[in-house]
């Protein structure tokens, strides 16, 4: 299949940072590392033996669940960013897939549970990839991402009214894309937040077992 211009984008972006990956998301993304410090022990209880992790990039939260003991694998499409994880944190190449999030390369039912963490927002399609993961997931699905809060609500009440493209053009110069131009600290984003993900969730199949809002960000936990 071919690869779209954003997504193109996306992985041309990551694979270009792999060096600096770690070093900027250690420096810009403080709050997620003290989140992780709730989120990675929920998971290490909740999700049984087998574990994938979908857009593992450097394999940070990987590594953390195979220090723990898991049998945990990561797939992600930027070999760059494969690469660090297999280069500095010596995770086995048999453990990491270079593949497309939108079209997993598992059979049905693979993974006891099945997380993406940080990425849904870089990501064309994040119904599919959530469809893909439900799929593959013999249990459970965690998604941990940026909370929309108060912006988001605000722009469906505007959108329901008809207001929201209107104003966005008059303060923009022109109608909103949801997409949003790299920066050096965030890749290219289609905007999504934490929140969509939950009626995706319910939508295919699974009911909601726990939410943890923590500091801008939430975390879901979906059980089949
Ligand atoms: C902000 S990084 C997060 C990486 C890692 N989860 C972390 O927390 O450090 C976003 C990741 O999404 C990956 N990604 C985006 N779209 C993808 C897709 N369609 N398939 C596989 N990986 C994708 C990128 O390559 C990148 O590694």
């Amino acid at each position: 299949m071919q690869e779209s211009a954003f997504k193109r984008e996306v992985r041309r972006y990551f694979d270009a940072r792999a060096d600096r990956y770690d070093h900027d998301t250690e420096t810009y993304d403080q709050q997620d590392f003290i989140n992780f410090r709730i989120v990675i022990p929920y998971i290490i209880e909740h999700s049984g033996e087998c574990l994938l992790e979908v857009a593992t990039g450097t394999g940070i939260v990987l590594d953390m669940l195979l220090g723990e003991g898991k049998d945990a694998y990561g797939l992600d499409f930027s070999s760059g960013l494969l690469k660090v994880a297999q280069e500095k944190r010596s995770i086995s190449g048999a453990r990491l897939f270079c593949g497309d999030a939108e079209s997993l390369p598992f059979s049905d039912r693979s993974f006891d549970s099945i997380g993406v963490f940080r990425s849904l927002h870089h990501m064309e399609n994040p119904r599919i990839v959530l469809y893909e993961m439900i799929r593959c997931a013999r249990k459970n699905v965690f998604v941990y991402d940026s909370a929309g809060e108060w912006r988001r609500l605000l722009k469906r009440a505007l959108y329901k009214v008809g207001l929201y493209q209107p104003f966005h053009t008059l303060l923009r110069g022109q109608p909103d894309t949801g997409y949003r131009q790299a920066n050096e600290t965030e890749g290219p984003v289609k905007v999504f937040y934490a929140e969509d993900a939950i009626p995706m969730l319910r939508e295919g199949g699974l009911r909601l077992v726990k939410t943890m809002s923590l500091h801008s960000n939430l975390f879901i936990h979906g059980q089949k």
